[in-house]
């Protein structure tokens, strides 16, 4: 006899209903959710066309169907014309449980190395205008820091100059070191916020770990909000693979990288 009848409904009724958000997440059939509260057994899906477009139902919902994002806010981030390979890295990341949040990590479960760099390679041949978003009032003090960051470094510190690997303007090189001119500045603080606090990382060395653990509260607000300002450059493409002498090793570069 089962000492707690009530309980094992409530777990398998708990399974069916995970079960449910991960074919909503993974098939975009949001219709399915509405039969959920009254379905005691779960009917078989309908068969899911196996396209391209189809695979990237789950992600448009919260990433636009270009990749456009959330401009404003870059809460749901832009994925639109981002290095291939840097995307693609990311999406192993969140399998791996290297960077935390967990509607990407449930949406990427279980989905095999090809998939996703079909998916990536998907957003990253995306053409969508940059918009610029809104910028909180700092002291021209602080500007200054941040473009001192972003152009020298802070040697002192131990921290390099942003576009010795970010590129001379800041809009990335092939295939996996991403731009960061253009993106908002609550989108680039929350990510050197979420390296110092462990919710992102990546392969060893994670040089942008070693950086972000070396800037300050201050440096962080001051760095993005610069970047946040500037005109974007006319042609936003990542510099071509090869460009760049990382001042530090990067593990997501092994390979490509050969200097210490
Ligand atoms: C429920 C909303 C949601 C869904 C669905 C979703 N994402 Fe995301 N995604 C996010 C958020 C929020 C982040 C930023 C997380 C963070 O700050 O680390 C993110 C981050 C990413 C990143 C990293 C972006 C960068 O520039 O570093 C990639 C790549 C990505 N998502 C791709 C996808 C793909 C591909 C799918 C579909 C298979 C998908 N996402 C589905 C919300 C979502
Ligand atoms: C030694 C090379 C190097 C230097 C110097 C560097 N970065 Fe990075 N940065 C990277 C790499 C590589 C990535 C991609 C990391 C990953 O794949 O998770 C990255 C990613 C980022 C991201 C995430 C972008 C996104 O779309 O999610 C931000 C933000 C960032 N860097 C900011 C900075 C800032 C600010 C500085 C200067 C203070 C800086 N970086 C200096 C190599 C570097």
């Amino acid at each position: 006899m089962n000492p707690c009848p009530s309980c094992r409904p409530r777990h398998a009724a708990g399974r069916i209903v995970r079960r449910l958000a991960a074919l909503v997440l993974a098939c975009g059939v949001a219709t399915v959710w509405a039969a959920a509260p009254d379905a005691p057994t779960l009917a078989p899906a309908p068969p899911v066309p196996n396209t391209l477009q189809q695979r990237i139902a789950a992600c448009v919902a919260c990433h636009g169907e270009h990749g456009e994002g959330t401009p404003d806010s870059g809460f749901f981030p832009r994925l639109a014309g981002k290095p291939a390979g840097y995307l693609a890295r990311q999406l192993t990341d969140f399998q791996r449980g290297l960077r935390k949040y967990a509607p990407m990590e449930y949406t990427v479960r279980g989905l095999d190395p090809a998939y996703l760099r079909e998916i990536a390679d998907y957003f990253s041949a995306q053409q969508v205008p940059y918009v610029r978003s809104k910028l909180p009032i700092l002291p021209p003090a602080a500007l200054t820091r941040g473009a001192q960051l972003v152009s020298e470094g802070d040697a002192r510190r131990g921290i390099p100059a942003c576009e010795r690997c970010h590129g001379k303007q800041l809009t990335g090189v092939e295939p996996d070191i991403p731009g960061l001119v253009g993106l908002p500045y609550d989108y680039l603080s929350a990510q050197l916020g979420a390296w110092r606090t462990h919710t992102r990382a990546t392969v060893a060395p994670d040089c942008m770990a070693h950086i972000a653990g070396r800037l300050d509260a201050a440096d962080i607000s001051a760095v993005a909000a610069w970047i946040a300002s500037r005109e974007l450059p006319a042609d936003m493409h990542a510099q071509p693979a090869g460009s760049v002498d990382p001042p530090l090793r990067c593990g997501v570069l092994a390979g490509s990288q050969t200097g210490t």
